[in-house]
């Protein structure tokens, strides 16, 4: 038998293993919030025509199911879950069909139409950012009385938070230019994008509070490049992307990245990243063939120029047949190719420092 450590030594060497394992303890579930991006499928449970639970949603799922996820398959939140070594679907917080158990390695709490602002889950009366951090607050109550306060709260300390909103801010409030809405009370878009940024850091300080740790806040793609907006772009009359949208995009996308900069100086142990999509998804947009893809400009479902939920249902005898060819699925809504993309993108970028 060898020599036996001095006690010393080994007692520094179990606390630098205790010191490894609490910077870098696993994430055990990743919980998410926003809007269609990462909804999948709170929507079906309310009462609102911003759904997407019928096909041909969903017909690369898992059995061709349409959950609630605006696309053709899995959302990006889903590869990312996969990624971290969890379930390859993240389930939505209403949905009878899970429980507990499975939210305790998982959740999404998102409404397709929601953003930051009040007036805009108003819109399609979709669930409002404040309602979805109500959500969470109920399934910490039933997460510490299915695995005990201490497990619970550890999990909750330990797990991956997840936000992806802002866009329908921006395209289904401001620029609909509403009488009396929020483009006539904030003429100038800066002063909008404070206020967004303003909910967004309450937002953050009160998960913070409620014990979140690590947070990954998600910014805006190109939004002008949706088949949508350039179906509607009168600057151009060519379908291009429409450059001022984009531009706002990207002016956002810097004050939200300053803000986690600004809360992880302030809050102790807060690790706040900023996932940016936007130049991940620009790339796929100007080079599609180094990714396979083939078409940028319209969306797989219907004619691609302006369908989305029903309409995209309605139509979709002319749905193309093989949606891995396109960037959008609907009209706003990433395929599920073009959100695996992003997903390791941000993983590689920006997540890998959790794992
Ligand atoms: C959750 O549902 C599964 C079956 O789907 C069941 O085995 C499990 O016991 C349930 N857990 C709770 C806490 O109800
Ligand atoms: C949004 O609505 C909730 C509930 O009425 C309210 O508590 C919150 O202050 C509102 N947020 C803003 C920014 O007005």
């Amino acid at each position: 038998m060898g020599k036996r450590l001095p006690v010393s030594l080994m007692l520094l060497l179990l606390l630098a293993t205790l010191l490894l394992v609490a910077v870098h303890a696993k994430v055990p579930a990743v919980i998410v919030f926003g809007d269609s991006s990462v909804d999948a499928g709170n929507n079906n449970f309310i009462p609102t025509i911003a759904r997407s639970n019928f096909q041909p949603y969903g017909r690369d799922f898992t059995g061709g199911k349409a959950t609630g996820r605006f696309s053709n398959g899995r959302i990006a939140t889903d590869f990312i879950s996969e990624a971290f070594g969890l379930r390859p679907t993240i389930p939505a917080y209403l949905d009878p069909a899970y429980n507990i158990s499975d939210f305790a390695v998982g959740v999404t709490f998102a409404s397709a139409g929601t953003g930051y602002d009040n007036a805009t889950s108003d819109v399609l009366s979709v669930i409002p950012l404040w309602k979805e951090l109500d959500y969470y607050k109920e399934y910490q109550t039933k997460l510490r009385s299915h695995l005990g306060q201490p497990q619970a709260d550890q999990l909750l300390a330990d797990a991956l938070y997840m936000t992806s909103m802002g866009t329908n801010d921006f395209l289904e409030n401001y620029y609909t230019n509403i009488p009396g809405g929020r483009s006539s009370q904030f003429p100038n878009v800066g002063d909008y994008q404070n206020f967004l940024a303003g909910i967004g850091e309450g937002f953050l300080r009160q998960l913070y509070g409620l014990g979140a740790r690590k947070i990954s806040v998600g910014g805006l793609p190109p939004m002008g490049c949706m088949p949508l907006e350039r179906s509607a772009n009168v600057v151009t009359g060519q379908r291009g992307c429409v450059e001022s949208y984009n531009a706002v995009a990207v002016d956002f996308n810097g004050r939200m990245k300053k803000l986690t900069e600004k809360l992880n100086g302030e809050l102790p142990g807060a690790e706040i990243v900023f996932s940016n999509p936007y130049f991940a998804m620009l790339g796929i947009i100007r080079k599609p063939s180094l990714y396979g893809i083939s078409v940028t400009s319209t969306a797989c479902c219907a004619t691609g120029m302006f369908e989305m939920g029903y309409a995209c249902a309605r139509t979709s005898m002319f749905t193309c047949s093989n949606a891995d060819e396109f960037v959008f699925w609907d009209a706003f809504h990433p395929t599920q190719k073009t959100n695996q993309i992003i997903a390791n993108y941000v993983v590689e970028h920006v997540l890998k420092k959790f794992m």
